[in-house]
């Protein structure tokens, strides 16, 4: 892979066709981290509301912490899903509790907070931080097995999908790099009818080589 020319040709692309989406006009990790546990499960569109009512009702972590769980839950009434309403709430008592309310700028520490599994914890940490930390959710999965024309279902190769992501993360602008990465595969690399034509790694893309981007990725089977 020309992993350079692919780092460029999706920045360029991202500064010109990003999207502006609130959770990118801050670098304040609690935000940050607010953001990543409402988009896992609901969609960027529904997201955008509920976010500002949070952050509005809930503007620190410590204010978080000290709320009643009764009005964390309503504030997250609609969205569904609603262990992550209890997770950040937990979770938020034990920022307070083990470091005083500051969010950890440490991976591990992240990852001992319940709601944040390994590609949260990258996509916090790069965007509040500007660590180099990989990601891996749904939109970088398929565009990553269509890049490399993986024919097997992701589930069955994810250990190779982790090694692709960190080898394609930009170690300049990591910040930027996983914003585009998750941009490119909800506005262009879609699961149907992916733009091709709009990509920035149409030519070295294998599934687009071979005209597998519809097929791709493969579908659990047993
Ligand atoms: N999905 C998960 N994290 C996201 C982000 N930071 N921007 C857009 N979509 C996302």
């Amino acid at each position: 892979l020309p992993i350079a020319k692919l780092r460029t040709a999706l920045r360029t692309w991202y500064q010109e066709s990003g999207r502006d989406l609130p959770w990118r006009q801050t670098q304040d990790p609690y935000a940050i981290w607010v953001s990543e546990i409402m988009l896992q499960q609901t969609q960027v569109k529904t997201v955008i509301p509920y976010y500002q009512r949070w952050l509005a009702q809930f503007p620190t972590i410590a204010s978080l912490a000290a709320a009643p769980q009764q009005d964390v839950l309503k504030v997250w009434q609609g969205l569904g899903y609603y262990a992550r309403a209890r997770n950040l709430h937990r979770a938020a008592q034990q920022v307070v509790a083990d470091w005083d309310g500051t969010f950890p700028e440490q991976f591990d520490q992240v990852m001992s907070l319940p709601g944040i599994g390994r590609t949260t914890a990258g996509g916090i940490l790069s965007a509040a931080f500007n660590q180099p930390t990989p990601i891996l959710d749904g939109n970088v999965k398929r565009i990553l097995v269509r890049l490399l024309a993986i024919q097997q279902p992701p589930k069955k190769v994810l250990a190779d999908l982790w090694e692709a992501s960190t080898a394609l993360l930009d170690p300049e602008y990591p910040r930027e790099f996983n914003q585009a990465f998750m941009d490119l595969g909800a506005t262009l690399c879609t699961p149907k009818q992916p733009q091709c034509d709009r990509c920035p790694w149409r030519s070295d893309c294998q599934a687009y080589r071979h005209q597998l981007q519809t097929t791709l990725p493969m579908t659990e089977q047993k």
